[in-house]
């Protein structure tokens, strides 16, 4: 396989020799040939030997996604066989009437920078890294072949994005559409694909939520809620009366749907507003037998601590 070559330095080998899959910009000495960011390299140690495959981007700090270590292999292959590990991971640990969950978790799949969440028919892929960009074509036909999903939507933008030089997008392959209806254990809900936050439901709550639906009881407070999905789960859990606090109006209104879709409705209640205004001022008929506090990432760099 004849691929760009890049070496590390002497500093940089040590570290990646103990397979950390990110290589950053001060680790590698030079590069062999003109590598498009984006593009499947060979990486060197210092002294010349092989240390296996990975993802270059010569305009980002993380300058290599190692992808293998050791020799080579054709990258369909490599990729098909990252897919397929973890479609069979998730097909032995996602739980009954659920239709919607992560199918591959990036660096925790082997697939650095690559997110798809699964919605019913559709295919949500996150764009994190530019290589995904750079083999789009390939990663459609790869999860095309592998999962049959109805679309495909990719999504990239933000600060990540702006970081790896990737353009920012937010388009179908395939026929899409904004909504879907899916199921988290038995719990319907309405998603908003193309607008929604991550990739339009936080699935990685999934067993929390279970766990709310076990505790549930008496009042439950859902501050930060978005689209209701702790509420619905608390008033399946046999909470006599949720309240759920939420600033933005267009989650506010799919967790309407939600409740109603969930047969919830009269138990669930949505204050809309900011937290932040709305707790202070105290007018939430407390007290609470259980509150679920899920807040957006306050603190996104050490010096924003202080204000979080
Ligand atoms: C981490 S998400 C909550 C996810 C939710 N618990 C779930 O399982 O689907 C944080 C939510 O807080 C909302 N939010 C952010 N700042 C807020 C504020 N100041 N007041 C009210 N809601 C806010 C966001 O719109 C978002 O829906």
């Amino acid at each position: 396989m004849d691929l760009p070559k890049v070496f590390l330095t002497s500093g940089g080998t040590e570290p990646a020799s103990r397979r950390h899959p990110w290589i950053y910009s001060g680790a590698v000495a030079g590069v062999d040939g003109e590598p498009e960011d984006g593009e499947l390299v060979a990486v060197h140690k210092a002294k010349g030997d092989l240390l296996g495959v990975g993802f270059y981007n010569g305009r980002s700090e993380v300058r290599l996604r190692m992808l293998k270590f050791g020799p080579p292999e054709d990258l369909p292959g490599l990729l098909r066989g990252r897919l397929r590990r973890a479609i069979s991971l998730r097909s032995a640990v996602v739980p009954p009437e659920t239709d919607m969950f992560r199918l591959v978790n990036s660096e925790g799949d082997g697939l650095p920078g690559l997110v798809v969440d699964r919605y019913g028919p559709y295919l949500v892929v996150g764009m994190l890294a530019k290589w995904t960009e750079h083999y789009q074509g390939l990663l459609v036909d790869l999860l095309r072949e592998e999962l049959s999903p109805k679309a495909i939507f990719f999504r990239a933008g933000g600060k990540v994005a702006e970081q790896e030089g990737l353009s920012p997008r937010a388009e179908w392959i395939g026929p899409g559409e904004r909504y879907v209806w899916t199921k988290e254990y038995g719990h319907k809900f309405k998603i908003d694909l193309e607008k929604g936050q991550k990739t339009g439901f936080f699935l990685d709550q999934r067993e929390n939520r279970k766990f709310v639906e076990g505790l549930s009881g008496g009042k439950v407070l859902d501050i930060f809620g978005y689209t209701g999905a702790f509420s619905v789960y608390a008033a399946s859990g046999g909470a006599e009366r949720v309240v759920m606090v939420e600033a933005s109006s267009e989650a506010v209104e799919l967790a309407r749907e939600n409740f109603r879709a969930n047969g919830v409705e009269g138990v669930c209640e949505v204050v809309e507003g900011d937290v932040f205004e709305v707790l202070p001022e105290g007018d939430l008929g407390g007290p609470y037998d259980l509150v679920v506090l899920d807040p957006p990432a306050l603190a996104k760099a050490r010096s924003a601590v202080p204000k979080a």
